[in-house]
């Protein structure tokens, strides 16, 4: 399967968000989507998540237009997005938020709680599937905004800034799971991170936006060294995280 957004404009106003951005992502993949702050990473998340209508420009799930999808139509049709802001149901526990999740699912009702653990134990949760969302720390917050994405059944898992307030070994459990994920429940991810180290461990392919429009795509080894991405990175470290 196939996620592609062809040539997508935002214009918000006053400001070209995004200006003709192409790509796509495959089963069983993880993009990386780069850039420097304000550079149109989460607009275009956005846009692919419905969040946001695009300006120009569409959205393909293999040959199905998604362009004009509410947020709930894509999650139906294999799409599934974590926030940059934590958006778990404080009132619920961490099984609850999950299987509220599934419930969008095609999966009969015992494969969907079935499913919702076995996501549990792969994302370390079972210590604190019966405790309410509203008093996790943040980095098992994340981990259950994941598990709520992951419990959809999607085929395409977009997440922004999933590591955004962990600590370095948190960061460095969670990129172990992220890393198996394409291969265990069979689906592509599109990932957002300013971590580059991160990024750059987990990721087949960058792609990279400055401004809103695309600088650089391709494999990892290629990308850390084209001229504009280092450019694009002066000041913000980016050579030297990856020395
Ligand atoms: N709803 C909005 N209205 C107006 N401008 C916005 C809106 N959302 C984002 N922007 C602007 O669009 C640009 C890209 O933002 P964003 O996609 O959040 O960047 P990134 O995620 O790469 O940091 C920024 O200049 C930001 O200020
Ligand atoms: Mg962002």
């Amino acid at each position: 399967m196939k996620l592609s957004c062809e040539k997508i404009t935002v214009d918000f106003v006053g400001l070209r968000a995004l200006d003709q951005v192409s790509l796509s992502v495959k089963t069983k993949e993880i993009l990386g989507l780069i850039g420097p702050n304000g550079s149109g990473k989460t607009t275009l998340l956005n846009t692919i998540g419905g969040q946001l209508k695009p300006t120009k420009g569409n959205i393909f799930k293999d040959n199905l237009d998604i362009t004009e999808f509410t947020p709930q139509h894509r999650v139906k049709n294999g799409l599934a997005r974590s926030f940059q802001i934590v958006r778990t149901f404080d009132s619920l526990n961490v099984f609850e938020n999950i299987k509220s999740a599934s419930l969008v699912s095609n999966m009969n009702y015992s494969d969907k709680i079935k499913f919702c653990d076995e996501i549990i134990s792969y994302l370390n949760l079972d210590r604190i599937k019966h405790v309410l969302a509203n008093t996790l720390n943040y980095g098992d917050r994340r981990r259950v905004e994941i598990a709520r994405a992951m419990a959809t059944d999607p085929d395409f898992l977009l997440l922004d800034e999933p590591a955004a307030g962990m600590n370095d070994d948190e960061s460095e459990i969670l990129l172990t799971m992220l890393r198996e994920i394409p291969n265990k429940f069979n689906l592509g991810i599109l990932i957002i991170d300013h971590d580059m180290s991160l990024i750059m461990k987990l990721c087949d392919r960058l792609h990279v936006l400055d401004s809103g429009k695309t600088i650089a795509e391709g494999l990892v080894d290629q990308v850390k060294t084209h001229p504009d991405v280092v450019k694009a990175y002066l000041g913000e470290g980016f050579k030297n995280e990856n020395a």
